[in-house]
């Protein structure tokens, strides 16, 4: 991050921390943005004495709120009153690609289950074509790796990727121990998500079309 850019997303990361009430289960994504967020939640509960619980959609963040000492619970317990995440991209119609991190299936099961979306990025994440820059990270469940591919390239991916780990040899595995297929399509409509969640053994997609959110970008 830029100097900038880091100072824009404090400032947001502030804004929305201080909308935080007394009693809040929050629902937490994953990045940058997200950290940043949880630091200045951290604080409030700190000062103000706030109970307030946060639903965390990585063990990555769940790590960061343990360090902060934010209490955590799960969606077994509880229904978040509201979230906040990161994206990859965002259109003109507030569409999604997200999953540079992975997280995407708990991160869209934290979405559907709140009442209300905050969606943070910096002004490098629109565009005007979901798929520019990012693929489509789609969560494969492995033994059906091949099936998968074979439909994918059916539906008219043009790129198939396995992602691969860092520092270590073969592909990464999930939180869920599944496959992540980086994918890209020439042509991105509106029925692509559901197409792809209707393959047996897509876990679920990076694509975000038509979701209740409300995005704040940082500038
Ligand atoms: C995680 O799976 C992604 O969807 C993140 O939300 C995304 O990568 C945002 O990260 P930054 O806040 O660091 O840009």
């Amino acid at each position: 991050d830029s100097i900038i850019n880091r100072e824009a997303k404090e400032h947001v990361a502030r804004e929305i921390a201080a909308t935080a009430k007394d009693g809040d289960v929050i629902g937490a994504g994953s990045g940058s943005t997200v950290y940043l967020t949880l630091f200045e939640l951290s604080r409030r509960i700190r000062e103000e004495h706030l109970h307030i619980e946060v639903i965390p959609a990585s063990q990555e963040i769940s790590m960061s709120c343990i360090q902060l000492g934010i209490p955590q619970t799960t969606l077994w317990n509880k229904r978040p009153n509201w979230t906040f995440d990161g994206a990859d991209e965002v259109d003109p119609q507030q569409n999604l690609i997200k999953g540079r991190g992975g997280a995407m299936f708990k991160e869209k099961l934290l979405i559907r289950s709140s009442r209300k979306t905050f969606i943070i990025i910096d002004p490098s994440k629109r565009v005007n074509q979901l798929g520019s820059k990012f693929p489509i990270p789609v969560e494969v469940f492995p033994d059906s790796l091949t099936y998968v591919e074979h439909e994918l390239q059916r539906l008219g991916a043009s790129e198939i990727v396995l992602r691969p780990a860092h520092g270590k040899d073969g592909p990464i595995f999930t939180e869920n121990g599944n496959f992540i297929l980086d994918t890209r399509f020439n042509y991105i409509d509106s029925s692509l998500e559901e197409q792809l969640k209707a393959i047996t053994g897509v876990i679920e997609s990076g694509l975000f079309i038509g979701y209740d959110i409300e995005v704040i970008v940082a500038e």
